[in-house]
């Protein structure tokens, strides 16, 4: 199988077992994990933050973000298709008792002065107040594109004024960071909170981390504990995320070519279904509005020739590139998709 679904379907190499299998452990409850304790000191440094916790998972690090920024009662703003209010289940309000309402960005592209209309601070006894907005970098369903770094800081400055926290949700700002060449702090200063995830393109099996100030990573790693997250042993997994940011980065870039490979395959033969001016990473999105395929269908007659990919929506399907992938898989799948998608937009 050629699997296009996630970047999260990686598995680990054998020298990522061999660093896991040699790490150092105790149990992380008492802070006694000295592998986790150095990965947290490691990548706080690496953001410019004073502190992290490691999570299981990304949802976990971006609620609890959201957890220490937002009141119960008080209200989230971030983009549409955002992941924190598309694909995390409601959890901002199960779990924090707070509201959200979102502005539509094209392609999940900040544009700062969109935040803000919608953002009303302090709002006082009668209307929901303002109290954080969040960023998804690079956005995922808006196929990989890569926030520009001057909206960022106009947001930063922006929300400042008006006293608005900023939560990054930097899943992917590892990619992000290689398709810009932008440092990991430069985007991390602009935000009082910051999630990341190792288990994406770098290939980790498990692994998220809060960044931000001591005081709310304290606070954080209490909310970890209390919605059942408190890990013991972990460091077998930090030891994986280690290897994963020693040696897994800069591959990244093959992740974005060959991304850039199908959507060149796609565009040739169905230019109205891609954009090629937002192919930034390692993510493609379809739109196939116009073909006589659904994305369920498109799915199905890949599945027919051992290629997987994503439905997101009844007309928009999503190929993610990942370092489990060969040039040759590239290859095979662009020439499968670049077939059947002739005939769908003919038909
Ligand atoms: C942008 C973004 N944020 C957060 C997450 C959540 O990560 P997890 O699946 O580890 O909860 C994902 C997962 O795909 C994601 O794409």
């Amino acid at each position: 199988m050629i699997d296009l679904r996630s970047d999260t379907v990686t598995k680990p190499s054998d020298e990522m077992r061999a660093a896991i299998a040699a790490a150092p452990v105790g149990d992380d409850v008492y802070a006694d994990d000295p592998t986790v304790n150095t990965l947290e000191e490691r990548v706080a440094a690496l953001f410019g933050k004073e502190a992290g916790v490691f999570t299981p998972t990304g949802s976990l690090s971006n609620q609890l973000g959201i957890r220490t920024l937002v009141k119960p009662g008080e209200e989230l703003l971030t983009e549409t298709f955002a992941h924190i209010v598309r694909a995390e289940l409601g959890a901002g309000a199960a779990f924090s008792g707070i509201t959200t309402r979102t502005w539509e960005g094209d392609h999940g592209l900040l544009v700062a002065d969109d935040a803000m209309a919608i953002a009303r601070p302090d709002s006082g006894p009668y209307l929901v107040s303002t109290t954080a907005i969040a960023v998804e970098n690079t956005h995922n369903f808006g196929g990989g594109t890569v926030q520009p770094i001057s909206e960022i800081r106009k947001l930063r400055e922006l929300t400042k004024k008006v006293g608005i926290a900023t939560h990054l949700d930097g899943a992917r700002i590892w990619n992000a960071h290689v398709a810009t060449g932008i440092p990991f702090a430069d985007y991390a200063e602009n935000f009082d909170t910051v999630s990341v995830c190792f288990s994406k393109g770098l290939g980790a099996p498990i692994g998220s981390m809060l960044l931000s100030t001591k005081e709310r990573v304290a606070e954080a790693r209490i909310w970890r504990k209390r919605y059942g997250a408190g890990m013991r042993q972990v460091g077998i997994l930090a030891a994986a995320v280690n290897f994963a940011l020693d040696n897994n980065i800069p591959a990244l870039a093959d992740d974005h070519r060959r991304a850039r490979v199908l959507a060149d395959a796609v565009a040739s033969v169905a230019p109205t279904s891609v954009d090629l001016d937002f192919a930034h990473t390692n993510i493609v999105v379809l739109n196939l509005e116009g073909s006589s395929l659904t994305a369920p269908e498109l799915n199905a007659e890949l599945k027919k020739v051992n290629i997987l990919a994503s439905a997101l929506g009844p007309k928009t399907l999503r190929l993610v590139t990942h370092r489990d992938l060969s040039d040759g898989d590239i290859a095979t799948a662009s020439e499968e998709l670049a077939k059947l998608l002739q005939r769908a937009f003919k038909a």
